[in-house]
């Protein structure tokens, strides 16, 4: 009981009602983008399967409360674990009978984390090595880079062809030193969904005596079913010699909620340097495969659920659904003068840039989210033309007849309304500053001008209705465009500091 008559501070204000808390969670969530319906693509992976939803949350709320600290204490959590790291094996080319028959694994709380310990079990089989580096196409994804920060580990990136999206083998090859400790590939690429070619990297990895981890994050759920339906899909898994670890998401195509990935490796030995174990102090001896002590069997058991539930035939069919969608996208963007494909869809995403200096894509993607399509802008990057990316899923299946007409119309207003012109001030800013010039008055204007900036409602301690965002982000993306790469991070870091401000 709190005493009202000793004036006491009351931080958190007083307890609201379930049903009152509840209408609070589900009116912001209005402000969210659409998680389902097939228009949101990028961030979401939506099977539009009846039923799914309700069963990944009821297995999630059963195991909730479960600690995934001490298998020994939680048995359940143990064995689904171990399920889904069997599934994941048995579907990248593991398990018995395979050419990997001793693939072992964990489950980790997302793409990131996965290839962070990927890198950590890479540097610490080498304590030898003082000063490890990673190779990595620069296509590889930004977590790579996360890894070498976190651990104090170098990145050597290798340059990707303007044509082909893929390193050059032999640029892998040069670039790999006595201190290397960890090749890397992806298969496919999140920004344009090409795969590297995994087995002449591998190789070469494996000549130098290297490891070498494939990126299946984002298409490990998705390629073995395209594949099963007649797609000439290369091989990346552990059939090919010399791969020795595979990430693969299953909050991505395996269509789970959020927080599971699979972290494999060939074998235990590989896996052994990846646990962190500590004993030197006076409470229970901490032993964790993953980055997280503590962490909830939620994600786990409603992983375990979906693909449960789903299985090989529900894989196999929202593959082919996906895989007609995106065929279907690819051939709207085909349809349209003004854009070019930045590479013929091989796995599920559909990327396309412009060709034509009078249509801006940044504001071809206001003009389609105006329409109700929410698509992802990616900036130029080195000589890589800024780019509009799909993640497509199975429930855009429904909806791509509507696309091509809302592409041709969003194309037009896009004409008709120009290039973003940047004011010449912005441009020389984004073109001169440096990083290290950035005060914070100057990017609390440049965020003001910009139209970005939280809200809150300080009376009730819930944050206010109003989206921090504005409705048109092309300027913004034309200014960032149009900053080199430090001086973005800096911009976003800046600006995402002003949105993380706590409610008062
Ligand atoms: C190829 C690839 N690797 C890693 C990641 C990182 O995954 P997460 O966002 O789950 O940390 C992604 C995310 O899109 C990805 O596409």
């Amino acid at each position: 009981m709190i005493d009202e008559e000793r004036d006491e501070p009351a931080p958190l204000g007083p307890g609201v009602p379930a049903e009152t808390v509840l209408a609070e969670v589900r009116g912001l969530r209005e402000l969210d983008r659409p998680t389902h319906g097939g228009r949101l693509f990028a961030y979401v992976y939506d099977p539009a399967v009846p039923g799914l939803d309700e069963l990944a949350v009821a297995a999630y709320a059963e195991s909730a409360h479960v600690n995934g600290l001490d298998p020994t204490a939680f048995p359940s959590l143990l064995a689904m674990e171990n399920a889904l790291v069997g599934a994941a094996a048995r579907l990248l080319g593991g398990g018995p009978g395979s050419a990997a028959p001793d693939v072992v694994g964990s489950v980790t709380s997302g793409g990131t984390e996965s290839l962070i310990l990927a890198v950590k079990a890479a540097r610490d089989a080498h304590p030898e090595i003082a000063a490890p580096r990673i190779v990595v196409p620069a296509s590889a994804h930004a977590a790579f880079a996360k890894a070498a920060h976190y651990l104090r580990v170098a990145l050597d990136p290798v340059p990707v062809s303007a044509e082909t999206l893929r390193p050059a083998v032999a640029d892998i090859a040069a670039a790999i030193g006595p201190e290397t400790v960890l090749v890397v590939c992806s298969a496919p690429s999140y920004a344009h969904g090409v795969v590297d070619p995994v087995a002449e990297i591998a190789a070469v990895a494996a000549a130098a005596g290297v490891r070498c981890h494939v990126d299946a994050c984002f298409g490990g759920w998705t390629l073995p079913w395209l594949r099963r339906l007649g797609a000439p899909v290369p091989p990346f898994d552990f059939a090919v010699p010399g791969v020795t670890s595979i990430s693969v998401d299953l909050h991505k195509y395996a269509y789970a909620p959020k927080g599971v990935s699979v972290l494999l490796h060939r074998d235990a030995a590989l896996r052994a340097p990846q646990y962190f174990a500590f004993a030197d102090w006076p409470g229970y001896t901490m032993i964790n495969p993953v980055i997280a002590s503590t962490r909830s069997g939620g994600p786990i058991a409603a992983a375990y659920a979906t693909v449960r539930h789903l299985g090989d035939d529900g894989y196999l069919r929202l593959a082919a659904l996906t895989r007609d969608a995106v065929a279907g996208l690819a051939d709207a963007v085909r349809g349209v003068d003004g854009l070019r494909l930045m590479a013929e869809p091989e796995s599920t995403v559909v990327c396309f840039t412009s060709t034509d200096p009078e249509l801006d894509l940044f504001v071809l993607v206001d003009e389609l989210a105006e329409r109700g399509w929410h698509t992802q802008p990616q900036l130029s990057y080195a000589d890589l033309p800024a780019s509009v990316h799909l993640t497509v899923t199975a429930s855009v299946a429904p909806r791509v007849a509507e696309f091509g007409p809302d592409l041709l119309a969003a194309v037009a207003a896009a004409r008709a309304a120009g290039p973003v012109r940047l004011p010449d001030e912005l441009r020389a800013l984004a073109t001169t500053l440096t990083p290290a010039a950035l005060t914070p008055d100057l990017v609390a204007g440049l965020a003001a001008g910009l139209g970005l900036g939280a809200g809150t409602d300080g009376e009730n301690r819930a944050p206010a209705a109003a989206g921090p965002l504005p409705e048109r982000m092309a300027l913004v993306n034309a200014l960032l465009d149009a900053a080199p790469p430090a001086l973005r991070e800096r911009l976003l870091v800046e600006f995402v500091g002003l949105l993380q401000r706590p409610t008062w």
